[in-house]
């Protein structure tokens, strides 16, 4: 696994007023928003196009394309959903898919309550949008879910990442004969005794849309 950590000081920037308890639910959203957006930009880097003749007003050149199938954008519900809009700003004509997961605040592991993708995805890049990469077992149980329908290669786009979510990932996808990418805008220090990342932001699904 390829893991990407951002640098920029307009992603930190960002990122640090999203931390703040202080930020209110719609400023929270936008940044959200705003976040993915600029890691999109970096993690599509590779997204797969070809060729194509194109008319100028002057002339005919050479431009590119998105390849059909098209990438696939699949956020986790819920908190992936509030990441959704800001790729979209990027890759307009993608589709996209759900996939429902919660965590077993017993366990921490991964529960799949909710699926509406295709049912074949090869050839397919896909990227999978969850904001917190804490303990690994919803991103993980998602690049199987992927893996297994055929994907041909998983981009993971988070905004916070936890040093324990990422060993687990790459020894849950060692074996993997798909390539799979993480970005993420911050790696923060550690998750404490309830598995929430530290520093961190909170619950960032309750951040997004309240408590319910
Ligand atoms: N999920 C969250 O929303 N926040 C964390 O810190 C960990 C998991």
């Amino acid at each position: 696994m390829r893991v990407h950590v951002a640098d920029h000081p307009l992603i930190s920037h960002k990122l640090s007023v999203l931390r703040d308890a202080r930020t209110d639910s719609p400023t929270f959203r936008r940044l959200t928003e705003e976040l993915v957006t600029l890691l999109a930009y970096e993690a599509t880097r590779e997204v797969s196009v070809e060729t194509v003749e194109v008319t100028t007003p002057l002339t005919t050149t050479q431009g590119v394309r998105l390849t059909s199938p098209g990438p696939l954008v699949v956020p986790i519900l819920r908190a992936g959903l509030g990441m959704l809009e800001g790729m979209q700003r990027l890759l307009p004509t993608a589709e996209v898919g759900f996939l429902g997961m919660i965590r077993n605040e017993e366990t921490f592991e991964a529960e799949t309550y909710a699926e509406r993708l295709p049912d074949r995805l090869d050839g397919r890049q896909c990227y999978v949008l969850d904001p917190m990469l804490a303990t690994g077992g919803t991103l993980a149980m998602a690049i199987d879910f992927l893996v297994a329908r055929g994907a041909r290669e998983i981009t993971a786009i988070t905004l916070l990442s936890a040093p324990e979510g990422i060993e687990r990932l790459e020894r849950d996808t060692a074996h993997i004969d798909v390539p799979v990418h993480l970005f993420s805008a911050g790696l923060d220090e550690r998750l404490d005794e309830n598995g929430y990342i530290v520093p961190g932001l909170g619950d960032a699904g309750d951040r997004l849309y309240g408590i319910v």
